[in-house]
């Protein structure tokens, strides 16, 4: 869908969206549109309870006297900040999605926000209808451009093109990727997907097996080695500013020799989450040409049972010299972040690093879908984490590192075994189990096993592939190394 951004004035067609404040009147422009329909749109309101609270909305169809084809007004209660204003953008949308209007022109009330509206318009806009041969046209969403009549018409565009659009070029990029089946995105092709970001000034190094076994990422290649997908690492470096990077890892799989029931298992295609939020994140740092030097890490692998897949009670040495005993090998994404960890702060040392992953089922019965757990050594960047998740609506919320924790890892043969010695406390014993790799780095993990994909829907987030991550981690970005 097109953003756009014009002077307010009442649109000659189309549909024509107005804002309430809560327990407020139309006003101004919206004013002048009451008046031309006879006084439809107020009596409208009070006919249907319409108190403008936010979000709440009420649709008023062909009014005579106006040009517009209908009239949506949409309430935004009583304070509207950036973050109401991208819910208010993306339910705009999606009422008017598949009303019929090709374009709407939304009336925004006041300066500062108008790009957030936008922004959480096209993060609504969403969808991914590739395999769908025969969607028809009625199921399709008419709505095509959405025009923001903004006080301040150009300082909203200029926010929307240089960084708002930018930002839901990154998501989209996520969600693609999210979206794709395990059969058409594999660690090859998902590299070669990833090279798309050098167009923006991304370096983008891909390691292939052979690479890997010579830099000696055996938990990595142990978790691959039973699928005939090779296994990639891909390095991508954004250099926008001075100062040491930020690198973020994760993951791409399914199954194993400890393999899942087979109820639910196709969810397990979204179990590359974590790297698609790197992916996209890079993509939002240089899209908008970010003042910082960032590198992201991803670990793409197949998690396969077959002849060669790693057996239960292998010993496997990581990339950082520490020996593993895999007891359960659908505990493999901690292996392949073991190996990354180690890898990306000894060649970069960066000044912190951030992980993300669909890790742990046990991270889903604690939090559900609402947030994502952060697991960290250090408490400037947790906080950091959990004020730039909350400024974009992708909450965290922390949970406890401790010895007692860690010792459920110990192992008779080799340094450590790949899950906790009891079910208990799982997520946990997950991070414990990264934090063996980082040494003294400020290190966060990122559990967002139940945040990667939804089954409902929100304001900003259409149901399926959420791109969770990507926008935390630009924000983390703005606000610790660009300000
Ligand atoms: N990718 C899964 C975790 C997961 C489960 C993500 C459900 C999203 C939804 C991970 O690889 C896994 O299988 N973890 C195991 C670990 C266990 C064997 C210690 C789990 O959580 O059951
Ligand atoms: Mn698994
Ligand atoms: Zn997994």
């Amino acid at each position: 869908m097109k953003v756009s951004f014009a002077a307010p004035a009442l649109p000659r067609s189309g549909a024509l969206v107005l804002t309430v404040a809560k327990g407020g009147a139309l006003e101004g422009l919206a004013a002048e549109a009451d008046a031309a329909a006879s006084g439809a749109l107020s009596k409208a309101m009070a006919a249907s309870r319409f108190d403008g609270e936010a979000k709440a909305a009420i649709e008023v169809i062909a009014p005579s006297g106006l040009d517009a084809e209908r009239v949506l007004i949409i309430g935004v209660g009583e304070e509207l900040d950036a973050r109401l204003a991208e819910d208010v953008g993306g339910t705009v949308y999606s009422a008017l999605a598949k009303s019929g209007s090709g374009s709407a022109t939304l009336v925004w009330p006041q300066t500062g926000s108008a790009s957030a509206a936008g922004l959480g318009a096209a993060l609504a806009a969403y969808r991914f209808d590739k395999y769908r041969t025969k969607l028809e046209d009625k199921d399709k969403p008419a709505l095509t451009e959405l025009v923001i009549a903004a006080p301040d018409t150009d300082a909203a565009r200029r926010s929307y093109e240089e960084d708002g659009a930018r930002v839901v070029e990154a998501v989209a990029f996520a969600r693609d990727f999210v979206s794709e089946p395990g059969n058409v995105l594999y660690p090859e092709s998902y590299a070669d997907g990833l090279r798309e970001l050098e167009a923006l000034g991304v370096s983008v190094e891909v390691f292939d097996r052979a690479a890997l076994e010579e830099l000696k990422m055996a938990t990595l290649l142990g978790v691959a080695q039973g699928s005939a997908r090779e296994a990639r690492v891909v390095v991508m470096h954004w250099r926008g500013g001075e100062g040491p990077p930020i690198a973020k890892g994760v993951t791409f799989d399914t199954g194993g020799i400890s393999i899942k029931p087979s109820g639910g298992m196709e969810e397990m295609k979204w179990d590359m989450g974590g790297s698609a939020a790197v992916a996209g994140a890079m993509r939002a740092v240089a899209g908008r040409k970010a003042a910082a030097n960032v590198v992201g890490i991803v670990g793409l692998v197949e998690n396969m049972p077959s002849a060669t897949a790693q057996r239960p009670g292998d010993v496997v040495t990581s990339y950082s010299g520490q020996t593993v005993e895999v007891i359960n090998t659908d505990a493999e994404g901690r292996l392949v972040l073991a190996d990354l960890l180690a890898y990306v702060i000894e060649r970069y040392e960066p000044r912190a690093v951030v992980d993300l992953a669909t890790l742990t089922g046990a991270m889903v019965m604690a939090l559900a879908h609402e947030y994502a757990g952060v697991f960290s050594n250090n408490d400037a960047l947790a906080e950091s984490l959990i004020s730039a998740g909350a400024a974009v609506d992708e909450k965290l919320w922390r949970f406890p590192l401790h010895d007692a924790y860690d010792k459920m890892l110990e192992s008779p043969i080799a340094d450590m075994r790949n899950i906790g010695s009891s079910r208990e406390a799982g997520a946990i014993t997950a991070a414990q189990f990264l934090k063996r790799f980082v040494g003294e780095t400020p290190w966060a993990h990122l559990d967002i096993a139940g945040t990667a994909w939804t089954g409902k829907a929100r304001p900003t987030v259409p149901k399926g592939a959420t791109g969770y991550g990507v926008r935390l981690l630009d924000r983390l970005v703005r606000d610790v190394c660009e300000s």
